[in-house]
């Protein structure tokens, strides 16, 4: 079945139909993987733009588009590309697109990738933008948490750290919308909730949250995903220096728990390296799913699953 959209800018575009088609399809990409012989996307061409650091999201992009016999073009850095010139993101796109069979691309600026997908010519993928959205990791968590705990549907989840700044959770709560019965903990300090767009979403869905500043209140949920505080959206790094290690998950304080532990990586001290011998810390599998994922999607927006 094809999916429902062209461009991928936001999870809230996504159906319960696309995200069936993706967690099929990326299973299936993972014997794909296996067998290593796969050309299907043999002659197309990716445009990976990353205006802002990455090494998952660009490296699993590139890795997915190479496992299906296509090609990659970059561009690399604001600094180094004709926006520091000062050419739009439009423009920057059309050019592109004329270069490419299709975009993803990481952007600092909140609404860049609307910017984008309104002029592209050809399929174009958010691979993050500013504090907005991150939907391809929303994908790879979805995936990542079928896998690791055998359903989706009736699970409860807890977030934990930047949950304003962090683009990743809010893309994962709107997909995570799309099952029955799935409930949230939002754990983060004062300065940093959940953003209105979110719990309104959730008000509206009439899906059950609470609020907490305590990270106890995650340690019995089913999913425990963890976020670093982000940096680079400080105006004051004071401000920073004091939120960086509020949170702290431990081997000790898992003892006993059930609980899957998933991060988006990179982490930057919110989870200690004792805790990556558990059974139940899933983030660094969490990371390789990123590339069954992305080949799905590109595969599905080239109109070859
Ligand atoms: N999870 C994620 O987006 O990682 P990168 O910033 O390294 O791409």
């Amino acid at each position: 079945m094809p999916l429902s959209f062209r461009h991928l800018t936001s999870t809230k575009q996504l159906s319960r139909a696309d995200t069936d088609v993706l967690l099929q399809t990326s299973a299936e990409m993972e014997d794909v993987l296996k067998k290593g012989d796969d050309d299907r996307l043999k002659g197309k061409i990716l445009a990976a733009l990353f205006y802002e650091p990455s090494t998952r999201t660009r490296l699993s992009f590139e890795s997915a588009m190479l496992r299906l016999g296509g090609s990659v073009i970059t561009a690399d850095g604001f600094q180094f590309s004709s926006m520091y010139k000062g050419e739009s993101i439009e423009d920057t796109i059309m050019m592109a697109g004329g270069y490419s069979d299709i975009i993803c691309m990481r952007h600092p600026e909140q609404g860049s990738a609307d910017k984008a997908a309104s002029v592209s010519p050809v399929p174009f993928i958010n691979a993050g933008d500013g504090p907005g959205q991150h939907p391809t990791q929303a994908l790879l968590d979805l995936y990542t948490i079928q896998k690791e705990r055998g359903t989706i549907d009736g699970l409860h989840v807890a977030m934990v750290g930047d949950l304003k700044y962090g683009r990743t959770v809010h893309s994962l709560v709107f997909l995570l919308g799309l099952y029955k019965n799935v409930r949230f903990t939002f754990i983060a300090p004062d300065a940093l909730p959940m953003p209105d767009k979110v719990t309104s979403f959730l008000k509206e869905k009439k899906i059950p949250y609470e609020e907490t500043t305590d990270l106890s209140a995650g340690l019995d949920a089913d999913i425990l995903y963890m976020t670093r505080v982000q940096k680079e959206r400080f105006d004051n790094v004071d401000e920073y220096e004091k939120l960086k290690l509020k949170y702290v998950l431990t081997a000790p304080q898992l003892k006993g728990k059930k609980v899957t532990v998933m991060h988006p990586l990179p982490r930057v001290g919110e989870i200690s390296t004792d805790v990556d011998k558990l059974p139940t810390a899933a983030y660094f599998r969490q990371a390789r799913n990123g590339i069954p994922v992305r080949m799905a999607l590109l595969a599905g927006l080239l109109g070859v699953i």
